[in-house]
C-alpha cells in the first residue's frame, strides 16, 4: 500500500496510520542505514530552499543519497528565475520535468501548496512561512514514541514562539490527532494563533482552559503556562469528560518539553520585544518537579530560549530528535516515490475529515495575511483566492493556502438581486439576514467600499464600519 495522499503539505494529509506506517519504516531503515542504496536507484530529488536550514535540507539530501538517489537543488531565490518574477506555479512545472519528488522550503505561506498542484509530481513541504512543518512534526513524534513508547494520554509541553513557530503549529495537530494533551507556555504575545485554537477545537474535538493571569506566571523559575488542551481519545469520552484542569494535569508532570525559538524573522513590525521578556529553559527551570521525568525536545536552531548548561542533562533529546530526521525522511521519501510499500493499519484515531463549503468566487475578499502565497504579486496572476467556510456565525473563512481565518465584514447573494441593480444589496455578514444565505450563493466583501464598487448598495441590515465592533 502507498500513502493516500501523494504530497505531504500539512500533517493533515497523513493519517495516524499511515504515520506509524512511516516510523514502522524509518526502524528498519535507520539499523542497516547504510545498505538502502538500492531503494532509490534511478530517482531524482530536487531540493528548493528559499530560506536558511541546516537541519531539514541536508538530512533530506543525506536521506536521498543513503537512498542510492541523485539530488538536484538550489538554496537561494536570487539563483533561480524567481527573481526574474518568475510565478511559482510556472517554476513547480519545469522542475516537475526534471525531477521525480520536490522538497521546498519558502517563506511564503501555501506556497509547498501551489507546488503540489502544478509540480505533477509528489511535494514535500519543507517549511512555508510560519504555517506547517509536517516532517519535523514526524520526527517530533517519533522521539516521543521512541522514549515513551506511546503519545496517547502524554503532557507535552510547547514553550516559546507559539504564534510563528510552524514545527509548533503542525505539532499541535499531530499531538491532538494520537491524544496527547497539550500544555501552551507561549512566550508573552506569542500565544497560539486563534485560528488554529479554532480548528484544534471544532476538528479534534478536546477542550481547551485558559488559565487565569496570576501573580507569579511571570516570575523566574516559574512554569508559564497558559493553557491546556485535552484531546479526546474516542469521540463519546468528551462528553464524559470533567472540567479540563491545569493543576490536576501539572500534578501528572510534563512528559515532554518542547522548546522553540522567537522566529524573529517573522515578526511584524513594532513586534520586535526586548529578549529579556523571553523565559529561559535551564538547568534551574528543570528543577521544578513538574519536569522530573521531562525529556527536553527542541526543533533547532536555538538561540537564547534554551541554556546550553542543559545539553549535559539526561533528559536533553534534541539532538537526538535531529539525528532522527535521516531514517524518518528516507521512510517518507521511498514511501512517496513508489519505491517502497507500507502496511497501513486500519485507522483508529484520526481527525474527522471535515468537508466545509468552500468559496472560490475569486473577486473582492482576499487573504488577509500578507505572506500568504495568494496574495504575492507574481501569484495573483493565475491564483484565485479560495477559502473554506468554517463557521456561519460568526461567518469564518480560511484560506486553503495558508489556512489563515478571517471574518469578511460584508455580504450579498447572488440569486437575490436577479440582475436588477436596485435590489443588488449587501449586508452585514454578522446580520441574521446574511446568515440565510446558501453557501453557495456568498457573495462576500473585505469591506463596503468593494462592495459599492461591484455595484451594490447598502441594504437595511448594514451596519457601518464606524458602528461595527
Ligand atoms: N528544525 C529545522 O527546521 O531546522 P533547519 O531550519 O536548520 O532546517
Amino acid at each position: 500500500m502507498t500513502l493516500s495522499h501523494g504530497s505531504l503539505v500539512t500533517i493533515d494529509d497523513l493519517s495516524n496510520a499511515e504515520i506509524e506506517a512511516v516510523f514502522s519504516l524509518a526502524d528498519e531503515m535507520a539499523g542497516e542505514i547504510d545498505k538502502q542504496l538500492d531503494v532509490c536507484k534511478g530517482k531524482i530529488m530536487a531540493s528548493l530552499f528559499f530560506e536558511p536550514s541546516t537541519r531539514t535540507r541536508l538530512s533530506f539530501e543525506a536521506a536521498m543519497h543513503r537512498l542510492g538517489g541523485n539530488v538536484i537543488g538550489v538554496v537561494d531565490a536570487k539563483a533561480t528565475s524567481l527573481a526574474k518574477g518568475e510565478s511559482i506555479a510556472d517554476m513547480a512545472r519545469i522542475v516537475g520535468s526534471y525531477a521525480d519528488i520536490i522538497v521546498i522550503r519558502h517563506p511564503w505561506e501555501g506556497a509547498a501548496r501551489v507546488v503540489a498542484d502544478y509540480s505533477g509530481v509528489p511535494v514535500i513541504n519543507a517549511g512555508d512561512g510560519g504555517h506547517q512543518h509536517p516532517t519535523q512534526t514526524l520526527l517530533d513524534l517519533y522521539t516521543i514514541k521512541k522514549e515513551r513508547h506511546a503519545i496517547q494520554g502524554l503532557n507535552i509541553a510547547l514553550w516559546g514562539d507559539l504564534k510563528y513557530g510552524r514545527t509548533i503549529h503542525s505539532l499541535i495537530f499531530a499531538l491532538a490527532k494520537f491524544g496527547a494533551n497539550i500544555l501552551f507556555c507561549p512566550s508573552p504575545g506569542l500565544e497560539v494563533p486563534p485560528n488554529i485554537v479554532r480548528k484544534l477545537i471544532t476538528e479534534y474535538g478536546g477542550e481547551i482552559e485558559s488559565k487565569e493571569e496570576t501573580a507569579d506566571r511571570n516570575k523566574e523559575g516559574s512554569f508559564p503556562i497558559d493553557a491546556v488542551y485535552i484531546t479526546p481519545s474516542s469521540p463519546h469520552q468528551l462528553a464524559m469528560m470533567p472540567d479540563v484542569n491545569i493543576e490536576v494535569e501539572l500534578r501528572k508532570g510534563v512528559d515532554a518539553l518542547y522548546v522553540t525559538r522567537p522566529q524573529k524573522e517573522r515578526f511584524a513590525e513594532g513586534e520586535d520585544r526586548e529578549d529579556k521578556e523571553l523565559p529561559v529553559v535551564d538547568k534551574r527551570l528543570l528543577r521544578g518537579k513538574e519536569f522530573k521525568k521531562a525529556l527536553v525536545m527542541h526543533p533547532l536552531p536555538r538561540v537564547d530560549e534554551l541554556a546550553y548548561d542543559v545539553d549535559a542533562d539526561p533528559r536533553s533529546r534534541y539532538f537526538k530528535q535531529a539525528a532522527y530526521g535521516v531514517p524518518i525522511r528516507m521512510a517518507l521519501l521511498a514511501l512517496l516515490l513508489d519505491c517502497k510499500e507500507c502496511v497501513v493499519k486500519e485507522d483508529v484515531v484520526s481527525a474527522k475529515g471535515y468537508d466545509y463549503p468552500v468559496y472560490d468566487r475569486g473577486y473582492a475578499v482576499k487573504c488577509p495575511n500578507p505572506v500568504c502565497v495568494s496574495v504575492q504579486e507574481t501569484e495573483t496572476k493565475y491564483l484565485k483566492p479560495e477559502f473554506k467556510i468554517v463557521n456561519r456565525d460568526p461567518l469564518t473563512l480560511r484560506c486553503v493556502y495558508c489556512e489563515h481565518g478571517f471574518e469578511p465584514g460584508y455580504v450579498a447573494s447572488v440569486d437575490w438581486h436577479e440582475g436588477k441593480l436596485d435590489t443588488k444589496k449587501y449586508h452585514s455578514a454578522d446580520s441574521h439576514f446574511a446568515r440565510k444565505i446558501k453557501p453557495g450563493n456568498l457573495v462576500l466583501f473585505d469591506s463596503e467600499s468593494e462592495a459599492r464598487e461591484l455595484g451594490y448598495k447598502p441594504s437595511s441590515y448594514v451596519k457601518h464600519a464606524s458602528s461595527r465592533k
